[in-house]
């Protein structure tokens, strides 16, 4: 490990999960010109997001992040965003009802593009090509033009992203994150949910708080803070070229920030303490995640934390655990007893997707709703018996009806995968069962507050 960071001092250290480029001057000329583009976000910003997720630390705050699992230049349409952006401030509205304490609100989304795979290359009817990346590096379409990697998509994904970033401002300070309009389309829900009945006292003392603080005054006319919301973007910090062109000094505070997104984090395939990604999100200052799973080690954790957050700062690490709904037991107690007996402030997250991936016999890469349900059950419990906080859910979502994962209260089942299966990597949750899933996890936070560990009676858990 080097001293002395630089936004380039990555491309000395090893590298794992990075495309070969066919052209490397085409690459740098794409690099070079981003480097002198407006920043997606601002320094400012990102501190915000860290003070709140400094409160989620200290368990007076839960954090809500979620969207897709990859981005893509097909899917970037307006109603997309809408309707993402919808059911999230939907399942936010619950979650802060039953936990009586904020949501921090975070996006998988303006920039969310480059994924890591488990093979470079892929097969398919004898013939091998690169293995898709996601659409900032290549296209998902099997023919070898489309799986080249290829620099102009770069810039096609940092327009995407700013694009995005535009409308989702506009939604969450122009009027459309009214909490009125949230809770309207919440009520829809329910009545329409096939597991309503199960959601109704929730909703019903939802409405009775509004009507009380409405009687008092408080509406969204009389309280700017009932018509707008904060809600800030993340993603994967795959591809560092891209994250070296966008970090920039802080003219205010003289530090280097990634100016991609708020929040960015570290995969789990990508998380080598002296490979070339920590080195890159060692050196800026923004919050970030680390992906933790079942290979992670506890002083693995605490030697990552010595180069991640050697000030030991309140909101900077939140750690995205991801172990499988059956292995939670195995491996988060002694993460959680590390951090605790070295005096290390996180935030713990849980990430009940990408342990929790089969295959259907259709053939289809699915997550059982159960199973999904079943690992954000048992984060809570853990925490409960190590009398630490649960701060929150990271999930892959959509707020389309999409057919990816199987089960939730309409049930979709393995034969219903094929019918709108859109996903351009991982299986997403539904608008449903996104929401779905809010409840329940709305359930258990309740629980939580009270410190209960008392089992919950829900369908299905
Ligand atoms: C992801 O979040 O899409 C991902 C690839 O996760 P992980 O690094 O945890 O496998
Ligand atoms: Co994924």
């Amino acid at each position: 490990m080097t001293t002395t960071w630089k936004p380039d001092s990555w491309r000395a250290m090893p590298i794992q999960q990075v495309p070969d480029y066919a052209d490397p001057a085409a690459l740098a000329a794409v690099e070079a010109r981003l480097s002198s583009y407006p920043p997606l976000v601002f320094a400012g910003e990102a501190r915000k997001l860290k003070k709140g997720l400094a409160a989620v630390s200290r368990g007076e705050s839960f954090l809500l992040q979620g969207g897709d699992c990859a981005e893509s230049f097909a899917e970037h349409h307006p109603d997309n965003i809408r309707d993402f952006f919808r059911v999230f401030l939907q399942m936010a509205v619950v979650l802060t009802f039953a936990g009586q304490m904020p949501v921090v609100k975070v996006g998988r989304i303006a920039g969310q593009f480059a994924k890591p795979r488990s093979a470079p290359l892929e097969a398919m009817n004898g013939i091998e090509l690169p293995s898709y990346r996601g659409d900032i590096i290549n296209g998902i379409e099997f023919t070898p033009e489309s799986r080249n990697p290829d620099p102009r998509r770069i810039e096609d994904s940092y327009r995407q992203s700013a694009a995005t970033l535009n409308l989702l401002r506009a939604f969450a300070q122009g009027g459309y994150a009214n909490l009125e309009h949230v809770h309207q389309w919440m009520l829809g829900f329910v009545k329409d949910s096939p597991q309503g009945h199960h959601y109704q006292e929730i909703a019903d003392r939802i409405s009775e708080a509004m009507a009380f603080m409405r009687a008092c005054g408080i509406d969204p006319d009389t309280a700017p803070s009932l018509r707008s919301t904060d809600f800030f973007t993340s993603h994967e910090a795959l591809l560092l070229g891209y994250e070296q062109a966008m970090t920039r000094v802080d003219s205010t505070s003289g530090d280097w920030y990634a100016t991609s997104g708020h929040m960015l984090w570290i995969g789990d395939r990508t998380r080598q303490p002296d490979h070339a990604h920590v080195e890159y999100m060692r050196g800026v200052k923004n919050p970030i995640g680390l992906k933790c799973g079942p290979s992670l080690s506890a002083d693995g954790l605490l030697k990552l934390i010595d180069i991640l957050n050697p000030e030991n700062e309140a909101g900077r690490l939140t750690l995205i655990c991801r172990f499988g709904a059956n292995k939670v037991f195995d491996h988060l107690p002694q993460l959680i007893r590390a951090v605790e007996r070295e005096g290390r402030s996180v935030v713990w997250s849980c990430d009940p997707m990408h342990g929790n991936t089969i295959k259907a016999i259709t053939g289809y890469k699915t997550r059982p709703f159960e199973l999904i349900l079943k690992e954000v059950k048992s984060f809570f419990e853990v925490h409960a018996a190590e009398g630490t906080y649960p701060g929150g859910i990271h999930i892959e979502m959509t707020g389309k009806n999409v057919t990816e994962c199987t089960g939730g209260a309409r049930a979709i089942t393995d034969e219903d995968l094929s019918d709108r299966y859109h996903t351009h990597c991982d299986p997403r949750l539904n608008a449903d069962q996104a929401l779905e899933l809010a409840f329940l996890v709305a359930e258990l936070l309740k629980a939580s507050r009270h410190g209960e560990t008392r089992k919950i009676a829900v369908a299905g858990i």
